[in-house]
């Protein structure tokens, strides 16, 4: 894949806008108590797409030896620096590599990968997972320890102020999930997709959400939920997670529904494909 092709699927951030997602303090939150309850000083622990090198530090302040796997080399020359800078330059080996070729000379207990997007649309996140489990299972026989573990995929119909200054533009939209001015929810959310680390693999989803409606409503979008299992403790009873933003996507249209009536909206896509494809597959009927 040509560089020019990356950047257009989103796979190529660059450094500029990494201080946003070290702003994301749920995010990087998040991620660092996860971190904090799963590694161990004598683990070895690979990241996947580290960026700046903050998740691999936070797995090195608990005394891991860390291989951080970075493809954009203006970031795994800055991520020395900054890990140099934090002290734990001397447990983080930062690696100039493609993190979905790439496989370890040795086992490794865990693997923290956020190359995470609203719907797992535009990064390679499931892709360069499946690609480095099977590579360690192949090799070493055993799968480590993914942060995160899952992603839980949700969609449910939403009636969104679309008027910029009185100027109406209907567009696809990113949505803070902890600040959802000018959104009204509709109808409650539905799973349409549980990705299971461990498991997952890069394939078509043909998807289907129902919503039934009791009482009579009009909407004018779907919005696109993802929430992040981190990490869990072994009872269940503590969770690590984190939302991505939520992405909304506007109906051709508003939709008016008798009390009674239930809604049915499909579409297909695979991870990692370009935002537009929802768009391209949406289908809504009401029955
Ligand atoms: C969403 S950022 C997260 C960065 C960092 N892990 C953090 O949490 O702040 C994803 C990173 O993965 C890198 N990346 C994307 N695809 C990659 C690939 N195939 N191989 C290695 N790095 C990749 C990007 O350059 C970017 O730095």
């Amino acid at each position: 894949m040509s560089v020019n092709e990356k950047n257009q699927l989103g796979q190529f951030i660059p450094l500029h806008y990494h201080f946003q997602m070290l702003s994301d303090t749920p995010r990087v939150q998040g991620f660092k108590s996860a971190i904090e309850r799963v590694v161990k000083p004598h683990h070895k622990v690979v990241e996947l797409g580290s960026g700046t090198g903050v998740l691999s530090f936070f797995a090195a302040s608990q005394g891991a030896k860390v291989q951080s796997i970075e493809f954009n080399p203006a970031l795994a020359n800055a991520s020395r620096t900054f890990l140099d800078k934090n002290g734990v330059g001397d447990r983080v080996t930062v690696i100039e590599a493609d993190a979905s070729k790439w496989s370890p000379e040795e086992p490794v207990d865990v693997v923290v990968c956020e190359m995470l997007h609203s719907a797992l649309l535009r990064e390679k996140q499931v892709e360069v997972i499946q690609s480095f489990r099977e590579k360690h299972q192949e090799k070493f026989g055993v799968i480590p320890i993914f942060i995160p573990s899952a992603s839980l995929l949700g969609v449910q119909p939403v009636m969104q102020d679309y008027v910029f200054e009185g100027y109406r533009a209907e567009v696809p939209l990113f949505q803070s999930p902890y600040h959802a001015a000018k959104t009204e929810e509709v109808n409650k959310p539905v799973v349409y997709q549980i990705v299971d680390y461990d498991n997952a693999i890069v394939e078509k989803h043909d998807c289907k959400a129902t919503f039934s409606f009791n009482t009579a409503s009009t909407f004018n979008a779907f919005r696109f939920i993802t929430k992040n299992l981190l990490a869990s403790n072994s009872t269940g009873s503590d969770i690590w997670d984190w939302h991505n933003q939520h992405l909304l996507f506007p109906t051709p249209g508003e939709i008016s529904v008798e009390a009674g009536q239930n809604v049915i909206l499909k579409f297909s896509y695979t991870a990692g494909d370009p935002i537009e494809v929802i768009t391209d597959t949406m289908n809504i009927t009401i029955h």
